[in-house]
């Protein structure tokens, strides 16, 4: 992955969305994230995803492998109009939050720029592109590459909730794309596969199993 890439770094742009004048951008983010970052010198780019983009990869890729990045969280604190919830009634989705102690697994993809396509229309609900480094899992090391962060500022953003409350929105929310448990459900099980332990993913799995026996 060459240094020569373009657009901010995944921390600063983080915290330049935090500080924004304009109080919410527009949660559609296509055109914001082609703009922001040509990708189109380059020959292939990491990606790495920690929420759907571990269990559902419906694009071309060249390569794939798990791997980790420092300094950040998955939460359920983004709202889903489009996928898993509907503007009226939004799911609750997988976004990364900054956790100076924390590191989250995910699953890395090499692809060719133009893939991105296909991905910034489907992460289009308030996702913004970052350029960050993560390291393999097999610990051979690490690369930079992209990764799609849904900041707080964002129109579909709705914040924190205890697991409980968040598997009770789960539970109650359907998209275009399924039922937002599905969401939930195979992401615990994909993260499983990768021998990644994540609590939060994992306690509310717990609180939705329980639901059905309410
Ligand atoms: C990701 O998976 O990396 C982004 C969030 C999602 O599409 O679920």
């Amino acid at each position: 992955m060459s240094s020569g890439m373009s657009g901010p770094s995944f921390k600063s742009a983080v915290r330049l969305l935090k500080e924004e004048t304009t109080p919410y951008m527009s949660h559609n983010t296509i055109l914001e994230n082609q703009q922001r970052q040509p990708l189109n010198h380059l020959d292939s780019v990491w990606l790495f995803g920690y929420g759907s983009l571990i269990y559902k990869a419906d694009f071309p890729y060249l390569q794939r492998k798990p791997a980790r990045i420092h300094g950040w969280q998955r939460r359920f604190w983004q709202g889903s109009h489009d996928h898993r919830g509907t503007p009226e009634s939004p799911g609750r989705v997988a976004t990364l939050i900054e956790a100076e102690q924390e590191s989250c697994v995910g699953m890395a993809y090499e692809v060719t720029p133009d893939v991105f396509e296909h991905l910034d229309h489907r992460e289009k609900n308030g996702y913004l592109r970052f350029f960050s480094e993560f390291e393999w899992l097999d610990g051979s090391g690490s690369t930079e590459g992209l990764v799609y962060v849904a900041g707080p500022t964002n129109e579909a953003y709705l914040g924190e909730a205890t697991e409980v409350e968040i598997a009770h929105h789960i539970a109650g929310s359907v998209g275009p794309s399924g039922p937002n448990s599905e969401y939930l459900l195979k992401l615990a099980n994909a993260l499983r596969e990768l021998n990644a332990h994540d609590e939060h993913v994992f306690a509310i799995e717990r609180a939705l199993s329980q639901l059905e026996f309410e």
